[in-house]
């Protein structure tokens, strides 16, 4: 068996036995094959390479207080993939071919779960790409559609712990009628200047405000906004905002915490009056914030006085992940078990 420390795993590729593979060629797609081999064997003019014809997603498997394997919600990512693919004209993988390449590549990979009560989870990476050669910009009509997976801790090293976030005002990872609503390659290499600025500042993530304007909130690097007030829990709507599974997740789970929802344009001002704020996604889980600064316009916001996560965040994050690990009954039907 492996001699993994699963309890301190970083959010880093790790190996595993196998993934799944299937093309779309000829106007159809083929059978699922299982492949051991960590490489694609591509064409140099594929349209992924030069013009990013790419869509990924990214979801959880975790192991269950008895036992099960539990894979969190995996037909919203398949409704998110469809609308990445069609939103850069690829052809959208279907839904049998989704669930069961996950499936498979989950269980094919068991040994790579990382046990209850680690807080880590096996994360799964879905990834459509265009394969046929073109040199014209335009779409191919033959595409790969892979999965594997990869056991991951927290993407923050700082686990459930505030983190410092940076407004960054000299770069966008997208734009108002851009792809920012799609889970494309092309958003994370246009969020990499402001990831780097961030961290050269000391800074855990970028904080994207809206393009046209840089007067909204739009989200944290790979992971969406929420702010709490007045016992409200108040999320972005923004068109460029990639519409977050965790971040639905939770506006459908705090009404049942006692929670009002606000979805709505949020003024970077704003972050003056909020008694919380974090981060959230499936990499990301709930990543409280403990401190914003405005890197250009030089105002630093704080919320954790005393180093911890406020009470609020608190209670979504433990809600979410007993729900995940199995612990409190899902009553909202997120969860299916494999045996
Ligand atoms: N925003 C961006 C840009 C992301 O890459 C992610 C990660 O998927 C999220 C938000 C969070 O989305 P989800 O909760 O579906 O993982
Ligand atoms: C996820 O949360 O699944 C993500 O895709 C984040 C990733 C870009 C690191």
């Amino acid at each position: 068996m492996n001699n993994i420390d699963w309890s301190n795993l970083p959010f880093d590729y790790y190996k595993t036995d196998y993934n799944i593979r299937c093309h779309f060629r000829e106007g159809k797609w083929g059978e699922l094959e299982v492949s051991s081999s960590e490489y694609l064997n591509l064409h140099m003019a594929a349209t992924a390479l030069h013009y990013g014809q790419e869509a990924f997603e990214g979801m959880k498997a975790f192991r269950g207080k008895n036992g099960d394997i539990r894979i969190f919600r995996w037909e919203e990512n398949f409704k998110r993939m469809e609308r990445s693919a069609r939103g850069i004209f690829m052809e959208p993988v279907p839904k049998e071919i989704f669930r069961e390449a996950i499936f498979k590549a989950v269980k094919l990979n068991e040994r790579w779960l990382p046990p209850y009560g680690t807080g880590a989870a096996l994360y799964i990476r879905p990834l459509l790409i265009g394969s046929g050669a073109e040199i014209g910009v335009k779409p191919t009509d033959e595409y790969l559609f892979v999965v594997f997976v990869t056991p991951v801790g927290p993407y923050f090293k700082e686990g459930f712990n505030p983190i410092k976030i940076a407004i960054v005002r000299d770069s966008d990872r997208t734009a108002p009628l851009g792809t920012g609503m799609f889970k494309v390659g092309g958003n994370y290499a246009a969020s990499l200047p402001g990831i780097k600025k961030s961290k050269s500042e000391g800074y855990t993530q970028p904080l994207y405000l809206d393009a046209k304007e840089k007067k909204y909130i739009d989200e944290i690097g790979a992971a969406n906004f929420f702010g709490i007030k007045n016992n409200t829990y108040i999320t972005p709507d923004s068109s460029s905002v990639l519409p977050s599974i965790t971040n639905k997740s939770i506006m459908e789970m705090v009404p049942d915490l006692g929670l009002k929802v606000e979805k709505r344009p949020v003024p970077v001002e704003e972050l003056d009056s909020f008694e919380e704020v974090g981060a959230c996604g499936t990499a990301a889980i709930i990543a409280p914030i403990g401190e914003i600064k405005d890197l250009n316009e030089g105002h630093t916001y704080t919320y954790s006085k005393d180093g911890k996560p406020g009470p609020v965040s608190t209670k979504i994050y433990k809600k979410l992940l007993a729900i995940q690990y199995g612990e409190e009954e899902d009553t909202y039907g997120w969860v299916e078990s494999l045996e």
